[in-house]
């Protein structure tokens, strides 16, 4: 595999950077959150001094179901584990453990504008997707992004692209603060992997692959069994030409190829190469091989950590810890620039 960060730092005596980055517990998550995201945490994990986080707050922004979102919660802590997040090493814990986002939160938004909140595409889009729902939450949400990522420290936040703007407006919150107040937080940078595969639908590869998609056939999910991912890569949508080539206007076959190539490592060119003269049949069949395999490991150390949940609370425990012991010192900075009178102990 293909798994070489760009930027080796091996120096013992440089200090590493911060890395903060989050996913929201949506149930399962699908090849591509996997190859968008969550294998870039893995691959950089080591060069930085990563934290990461399963962003339960952020969840509660559309109606959820508690016992549902309790379960999708342990159960995404469990798929990082299981993607090869190492939660022993880097602190992996549960946002709402961590009372410190929620506070941080309510002063951030403070300092965050009505006008930039508006701005946002991402809260457009949602509004529109649930308009009989739009609450506070939804539009402060950027708010309780930026502390989650200004509680650390962070300098590096790995992100899709269409979390971008949160990034950025997160930066816009802390330079605001530093100028007021002095240089309280570092100003994070987005950091989108050029090497992250943008996974198509397997059924409308013009559209992005996503859970929501009514048609089942169009998302492969990591917890896939082979039957069930053969199948889908089966019916993925190609074209009528019969030509395994990368060109603009083969959407499907250039979805299959860019997954194929973010599993094997190999270029577009020699998956080319070695597919030529071939039907879309055996394509789309070896495909699946080559992905279904890639994720049974990952499966079965998945049903493992569900099995053995004491090992899994102990790493979102010692998570929370961790990630206590930062997010502590730094509100307590925020609340003494701010004026807030400290408590009596
Ligand atoms: N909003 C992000 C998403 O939906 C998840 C997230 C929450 C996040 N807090 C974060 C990502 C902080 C990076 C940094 O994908």
């Amino acid at each position: 595999m293909n798994e070489q960060p760009i930027n080796q730092n091996n120096s013992a005596e440089v200090k590493q950077k911060r890395m903060f980055s989050a996913i929201q517990p949506s149930g399962n998550l699908t090849l591509g959150n996997y190859l968008g995201a969550i294998k870039n945490w893995r691959i950089l994990q080591d060069e930085y001094d990563s934290i990461f986080s399963v962003a339960d707050l952020h969840a509660l922004t559309v109606r959820q179901n508690p016992a549902e979102l309790r379960k999708n919660t342990l159960g995404m802590a469990a798929s990082l584990i299981a993607c090869g997040i190492d939660a022993k090493k880097h602190p992996l814990f549960i946002q709402s453990h961590v009372a410190e986002h929620a506070e941080l939160s309510w002063i951030l938004s403070c300092f965050t504008m009505f006008g930039e909140l508006s701005r946002m595409t991402q809260f457009k889009d949602k509004s529109k997707k649930n308009a009989d729902n739009i609450n506070a939450g939804l539009f402060t949400y950027p708010s309780l992004m930026a502390a989650d990522i200004l509680l650390y420290n962070t300098e590096v936040v790995p992100v899709g692209e269409d979390q971008r703007q949160h990034v950025e407006l997160a930066r816009d919150i802390a330079i605001r603060f530093n100028s007021i107040y002095g240089d309280v937080f570092n100003v994070p940078e987005s950091f989108i992997p050029t090497y992250g595969a943008r996974v198509k639908s397997l059924a409308e590869p013009t559209k992005k692959m996503s859970k929501s998609d009514d048609n089942q056939n169009a998302y492969v999910l990591i917890l896939d069994d082979k039957d069930t991912v053969m199948r889908k890569f089966k019916r993925a949508v190609t074209d009528s030409e019969a030509e395994i080539v990368f060109r603009e206007g083969k959407d499907g076959i250039n979805n299959l190829l860019t997954i194929m190539s973010a599993f094997t490592g190999k270029s577009i060119a020699e998956l080319e190469a070695e597919f030529a003269g071939k039907g879309y049949g055996d394509f789309k069949m070896a495909v699946g091989e080559t992905v279904a395999d890639s994720l049974a490991p990952i499966r079965e150390r998945y049903d493992e950590l569900m099995k053995d949940k004491a090992y899994l609370e102990e790493c979102i425990k010692e998570g929370a810890e961790r990630a206590s012991y930062i997010a502590c010192r730094v509100l307590s900075k925020v609340y003494k620039k701010v004026g807030l009178l400290p408590r009596i102990r």
